[in-house]
């Protein structure tokens, strides 16, 4: 039925749409909708404590049986850096002074833990059909233990050099990842923003420079964009901003609201939040600090300076300060359950796919 079977048989699921694992907004819930509707649902870990990742994957495993994916950060965890830390600070001095913010430290700050051993257990406890990382692969000890544990193991490349050395390392499948995703981005053998490709150049790339199945993400959000990231030689899609839009995902209500909003247009790559570069709807923090600074300390230590301004202005209702995390097809959204989003993609494009079909016979 689908004009390339190779994921959806690699990873025992009916329907070739994975729903992106989106650290702090996607949970069990949503998990297990979009599993349950017959697609690959995602559970992010980087911002859960083991605990929490613990009761997460429970809650998962008591409510399907279907094939799950398991996802985690593995960038390399910095050094504090105290004078990177202070310059950062100082950027943001008139800031506290303007809007009466303390250096509160009772305010709960984004850990973004890479993966490590404690993580690496409730794999083997858990057996997620799927394991997924960002920003590159753990070190060999920790991917060996992952695949003992049964997993297929995916990561993210954002070019075709990236997506070589995934396979390589012995990746079962390539999520290639265009300039339009929400979200971080999972480059990892470049700092370079300027040079990241789009989806439509780079799903074809690397279908073509690796062996295993590619998985397209990056501004996919209804049939169409799914047909076409299968035109292009892709085996399935990995959706995220679409997904941002369903009731179960866990997003403030000023988010919400700026997803409705957005245009086209609206969304920037910033590294004023993490210290990474990312996909959000422009904000005044990406306005006058960013949207790129030089200033930030490494991912994820510059969160910590941010979170009192935001804390502050999240409650007079502004998201001035707030990561309003979006890919460039927010407009495109639906705000259906996500089960019932997973299904309605699916049938939209194969009814596309119909059309296209009929249209070129009447066309002979
Ligand atoms: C809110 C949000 C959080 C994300 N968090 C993660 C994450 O924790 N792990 C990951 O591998 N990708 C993460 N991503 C990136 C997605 O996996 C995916 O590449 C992206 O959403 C695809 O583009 P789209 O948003 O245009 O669909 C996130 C994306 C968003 C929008």
């Amino acid at each position: 039925m689908w004009p390339n079977d190779r994921f959806i048989d690699l990873c025992g699921i009916e329907l070739p749409i994975i729903q992106a694992p989106m650290a702090g907004a996607a949970f069990s819930d949503m998990v297990v909708a979009v599993s349950q509707a017959g697609g690959l649902g995602s559970l992010a870990c980087a911002l859960l404590s083991v605990e929490n990742a613990r009761n997460e994957l429970e809650a998962i495993r008591r409510k399907t049986s279907r094939p799950i994916n398991a996802n985690f950060f593995c960038h390399q965890t910095p050094r504090e850096d105290h004078d990177r830390a202070m310059n950062w600070r100082r950027r943001l001095d008139a800031y506290y002074v303007q809007l009466q913010a303390d250096d509160n430290p009772s305010i709960p700050t984004s850990a973004r833990a890479a993966f490590d051993d404690k993580m690496c257990n409730l794999v083997m406890e858990f057996h997620p059909e799927i394991v997924s990382f960002h920003f590159g692969l753990p070190d060999k000890n920790l991917l060996r233990r992952v695949r003992s544990s049964g997993a297929k193991i995916l990561s993210t490349a954002t070019s075709v050099d990236e997506a070589r050395w995934l396979e390589d390392q012995g990746c079962d499948a390539i999520i290639a990842q265009g300039f339009e995703a929400g979200g971080h981005r999972g480059m990892f053998r470049t700092e370079d923003v300027s040079t990241q490709v789009g989806t439509m150049a780079l799903v074809p790339q690397v279908v073509d420079a690796v062996k295993v199945p590619v998985i397209a993400a990056g501004g996919i959000a209804d049939g169409r964009g799914i047909l076409a990231a299968f035109a292009l030689g892709a085996a399935a899609v990995q959706i995220g901003t679409a997904y941002l839009h369903c009731p179960e995902a866990k997003i403030s209500p000023l988010h919400r609201q700026a997803l409705k909003g957005a245009r086209d247009n609206d969304t920037a790559i910033t590294n004023i939040f993490t210290g990474r570069p990312a996909r959000a709807i422009v904000n005044r923090f990406m306005r006058e600090v960013g949207p790129m600074s030089d200033v930030v300390p490494m991912f994820p230590l510059a969160t910590a300076a941010v979170a009192p301004l935001r804390a502050k202005l999240e409650t007079a209702g502004s998201a001035d300060f707030s990561p309003l995390w979006s890919g460039q097809a927010a407009r495109l959204g639906r705000g259906l359950p996500a089960g019932e989003l997973t299904k309605q993609l699916a049938a939209e494009a194969l009814e596309k796919l119909r059309q296209l079909q009929t249209m070129a016979c009447e066309s002979r």
